[in-house]
Order: C-alpha cells, then sequence, then structure tokens
C-alpha cells in the first residue's frame, strides 16, 4: 500500500493570501453530461459572516474562560485522538446529556478572520449543512472559539465512524477482488453523486477521506461507507450562460490529482473528483498507485499518455474487460472524454450496486 503523504491543502495562492479561484471560459455543460446543475441562490459562504456561520464564544465571556468551559458549557467532553489532517485533530467526543457517541473536528484558524483558513472552515461547515445523504458522515452540531491565547478554534461535532478510515481498512484487507471491491465503490460514489446532484464538487476525494461506520445491512454487509472531509469542497457557480465555471485553485492531494490541475489548466470540479475516483478504485483492487509520483514530471507524463498498466501479480486475478474499460475512462487525460458523475454510475462493471446502494439512501 503507497504510504499517501502530502496532504497538499497548499493552494495556489493570490494575493492577500487567498486562493486564486479565477473562471475559466466555462466548458458547454461543465462536462457534467449536460445535465443542469442547480443554481446557488443564497448567499455565498465567503459573504457571510462568521457569525453567521456558527455560535461564536468570545472568550473570557462571563462564566466561560476557556475552550474547556465552551465545552462542558454545550455539554460535550472529548476524549481520544481519532485522527489528525492537514489543519485538524479528530476526537471520540461525548455527549453528556444524550451519552451519545460523537466525532469532534477541532480546526486552529490562527488569529485573524482575514486568514484563508476561515475561507475553507467556512465552506466546509456551508456544505455539511448541505448534504444530508446516508454515504456522508453527518453534521450534528458546531461552534467557534475566539481567545487570546488560542485564536479561532472551529469545533465541528458529527456521526462518530467506529469504523475508521477506509484506507486502513483496505491496508488491512489486501488487493480486493472485482465482486469485493463493487459494493464499497457504489458507496462512495452514491455519496459523491448527492454531492454534484446539488452542484457542490468535493476535491480531495482519497481513501483517507472516507469513513466506515459498522453495519451489517450495508450494501458489503459489513460496514456504511461515509464520505467526509468538506475543506477544498466548493459550490460550482453557472456562468450566467449556462456553462459552470470552471475551478483554478490547486487543492487536493497531488496523488489523486487530475493532469489539468497539475497542469495548471482550468478544470472541472465535477471532472477531477472523476480522476480521483478513477485513482481511488485502482487503489482498492491493487493496492498501488497508477502513477509514480517520485517524479511528478515524469508522473504527468504518465498520466497524458495514458501510460499505466494494472500490476497483475498484486491483484487477485486479472482485471475483466469491463473493469479494465471503467478504469481507463475514468483515469482519461482529455477531461471531455472522461467518464462524467452520470456514466460512472451507469457503467456496467458497477451499476447493479450502485443502485442497490441508492435504494438504500433513498429508504432512509
Ligand atoms: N467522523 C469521524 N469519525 C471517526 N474518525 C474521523 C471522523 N472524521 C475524521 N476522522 C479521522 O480524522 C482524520 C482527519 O479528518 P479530516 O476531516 O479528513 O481532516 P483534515 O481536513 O485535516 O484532513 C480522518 O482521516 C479520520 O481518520
Ligand atoms: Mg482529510
Amino acid at each position: 500500500m503507497p504510504k499517501v503523504k502530502g496532504k497538499a491543502k497548499g493552494k495556489s495562492k493570490g494575493k492577500g493570501g487567498k486562493p486564486k479561484e479565477a473562471k475559466g471560459k466555462g466548458a458547454k455543460g461543465g462536462g457534467d453530461g449536460g445535465k443542469a446543475f442547480p443554481l446557488e441562490k443564497g448567499p455565498t459562504p465567503s459573504k457571510l459572516e462568521p457569525s453567521q456561520i456558527s455560535r461564536l464564544y468570545k472568550l473570557p465571556d462571563g462564566k466561560m474562560k476557556t475552550e474547556d468551559d465552551v465545552l462542558e458549557a454545550n455539554n460535550y467532553k472529548l476524549e481520544e485522538k481519532l485522527g489528525e489532517g492537514g489543519f485538524a485533530i479528530v476526537y471520540f467526543a461525548r455527549n453528556k446529556k444524550s451519552n451519545q457517541k460523537h466525532a469532534c473536528k477541532v480546526m486552529k484558524l490562527g488569529g485573524d478572520w482575514k486568514d484563508s483558513r476561515v475561507e475553507d472552515m467556512k465552506n466546509e461547515l456551508f456544505i455539511m449543512e448541505k448534504v444530508k445523504h446516508l454515504y456522508i458522515v453527518k453534521l450534528m452540531h458546531h461552534f467557534l472559539t475566539q481567545s487570546k491565547a488560542n485564536g479561532i478554534r472551529l469545533y465541528i461535532f458529527m456521526e462518530l465512524a467506529d469504523g475508521g478510515d477506509f484506507s486502513k481498512f483496505c491496508q488491512k484487507k489486501g488487493a480486493m477482488t472485482e465482486n469485493d471491491c463493487k459494493p464499497y465503490f457504489a458507496q462512495i460514489i452514491c455519496g459523491i453523486n448527492h454531492m454534484h446532484s446539488l452542484g457542490i464538487a468535493h476535491r480531495d476525494i482519497k481513501l483517507q477521506n472516507v469513513l466506515m461506520v459498522k453495519n451489517e445491512k450495508s450494501v458489503s454487509g459489513d460496514f456504511t461507507l461515509l464520505v467526509s472531509d468538506f475543506g477544498l469542497s466548493r459550490i460550482i457557480h453557472h456562468d450566467g450562460g449556462g456553462s459552470i465555471a470552471l475551478n483554478r485553485t490547486i487543492c487536493g492531494t497531488p496523488l489523486f490529482m487530475a493532469p489539468e490541475i497539475l497542469l495548471r489548466k482550468p478544470y472541472s470540479g465535477f471532472l477531477v473528483d472523476v480522476w480521483a475516483l478513477g485513482v481511488t478504485l485502482f487503489i482498492m483492487m491493487t493496492l498501488e498507485l497508477p502513477f509514480d509520483f517520485h517524479d511528478e514530471g515524469k508522473a504527468i507524463k504518465d498520466m497524458v499518455a495514458r501510460n499505466w498498466k494494472w500490476p497483475t501479480g498484486k491483484m487477485k486475478a486479472a482485471p475483466s474487460n469491463d473493469l479494465k474499460n471503467y478504469m481507463s475512462s475514468m483515469l482519461e487525460p482529455e477531461s471531455n472524454k472522461r467518464l462524467t458523475m452520470p456514466q460512472v454510475l451507469d457503467h456496467k462493471w458497477c451499476s447493479a450496486q450502485f443502485k442497490k446502494a441508492q435504494v438504500m439512501a433513498n429508504k432512509k
């Protein structure tokens, strides 16, 4: 299993430390299969004041002096660490009133509200509020604190994923057979499709950002998979002419990045998600990466030349023709020829499992 390092929340910064998010020439239909996504009607997160996004405690405030006092007032107690990412630490959290177990993501946002991390935070919360789905981690509660000692912090309480993250699960399980793999992949694409149907691109799809909850009744018979970590997710706006504004922000994890991002071209957030899904599936099937990033320049050349191969010696069996076709259509370097999300769902390799996963999601 390749160690997927280098959490690149590093973005190409424009002036003032803000990530550049320029409009490219809108690709017709955004490469999204011509499907019209709903226009974002409400205010965009960046226009909202932090106090409009979450409850803000300025410390010290009356009886509350520290962040722990605020946690106490919200009936939460943080216990052991569950995981860590670029800017956040995730703890096991107990709600003392209901005795429910949750996870709490604590994000340190620096000393002032102009920090670019505050922008990411606004997006993350705004999007978590919007997406409610069986295969997406649920938001329970949140608040902000601000103190001289610790600066600004965001506390996001969410559904606890008691099965840990999918990357560790895959490492333990080893390369999967196609039949084992399908019900897991189907849950991931079902969750991502829900986001896309709301006009939101995830932009940081990778195995570590998929969490697991034990559930014998899930399509895979063991875990429900939850898409998580919306720190880089964005609402994709229409540019007025029915086309979708393209992103320019360099984000995500290089190993899962589509060639158009690495080549600094404007890109569709939806189609870079499809590429990252291709890389995710490749790792599930092989525990290998499709491209060798020891030399990034060579990796990009290989992507563009479609120069990758199945490490059949590391797989349970040789890939079927359907899987070969599915993978090469997701790892298609020309984004306008890549599978669109509706085609990812509809492809022979996974459509039956996807439909089952969707029936379960609709029951909820
Ligand atoms: N709801 C949760 N339940 C259990 N563990 C979680 C939960 N959310 C996150 N984690 C763990 O914490 C890690 C970091 O969380 P993530 O949201 O991805 O943070 P970052 O934005 O810093 O990458 C995850 O990879 C996972 O191991
Ligand atoms: Mg993460």
